[in-house]
C-alpha cells in the first residue's frame, strides 16, 4: 500500500474468516482501506456490498478474487479420500469457490453499468486474467509446506508484488489468459 499512494483498497471478508492481518491493516490505513462483510453465499449480502461500494466509489478499477476455501475447522475437510468426500461439503466448495465470484461480477457490472456506459468510448475494455500465486506461505498452504522445494514458498509480500506486475501490465490481448507469478503462461 506505500507503493501506491492513490489506491483505496475494498476488501471482502467472508463470514467464515476473520482475518488477524486485515485488522491490522486496518489499523495502519483507516482511511484507504474499507473492509466489506460478505457472505459469498447468499445474494443478498453481495448485492448488499455491490451496492454500498457503487454508492461510495461509483465504480472499481481492479476487482481480484482470492476467495477459495479449502478446509474450514469443523465444517469442511479437504477430500481427500472419495470416503470423506460429503455432498454439503462440495456444495459448500462450489458455493465459495464458482457461483459467488461470478454473481460478484455480474452484480458489479449491472451496479456501474450507468457510470461505464457514460466513459465507454474512453474506457479501457475489461481484461479478465487468471493468476497462479506459486505456493504462497500462509495458512491455506501450511499443511502442504512439507513437500515444497527449497527456495519454492514465497513471502506474501513476493508474491504479491510479483501479481500486481502482471495486473498492471494486462492488455486486452491478454484476457482469458492464465499466468503463473513469474510471468509465464500456463495453459489450460
Ligand atoms: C476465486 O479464487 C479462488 C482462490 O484462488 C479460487 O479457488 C476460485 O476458483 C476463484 N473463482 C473464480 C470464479 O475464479
Amino acid at each position: 500500500m506505500l507503493e501506491y499512494p492513490c489506491l483505496t483498497l475494498v476488501l471482502w471478508a467472508l463470514k467464515y474468516v476473520v482475518v488477524q492481518g486485515l485488522l491490522d491493516l486496518k489499523n495502519k490505513f483507516p482511511k484507504r482501506l474499507n473492509i466489506l462483510q460478505l457472505d459469498l453465499t447468499i445474494e443478498s449480502s453481495i448485492k448488499a456490498c455491490t451496492m454500498s461500494v457503487r454508492e461510495k466509489y461509483g465504480s472499481l478499477n481492479r476487482l481480484i478474487n482470492a476467495s477459495g476455501i479449502l478446509s474450514i475447522p469443523n465444517m469442511l475437510q479437504p477430500e481427500t479420500t472419495l470416503n470423506r468426500v460429503e455432498k454439503s461439503s462440495l456444495m459448500l466448495a462450489y458455493e465459495v469457490n464458482a457461483v459467488g465470484p461470478i454473481l460478484v461480477i455480474r452484480l458489479l457490472l449491472a451496479v456501474t453499468k450507468t457510470v461505464s456506459v457514460e466513459f465507454e468510448q474512453k474506457k479501457d475494455p475489461i481484461v479478465c486474467i487468471l493468476l497462479h500465486p506459486g505456493i504462497v506461505d500462509t495458512d491455506l498452504s501450511r499443511p502442504f509446506q512439507r513437500n515444497v522445494p527449497e527456495g519454492k514458498l514465497f513471502t506474501k509480500e513476493y508474491s504479491v508484488q510479483k501479481l500486481l506486475n502482471i495486473i498492471n501490465n494486462a492488455k486486452s490481448h491478454d484476457n482469458d489468459k492464465f499466468f503463473a507469478w513469474d510471468g509465464q503462461e500456463i495453459p489450460w
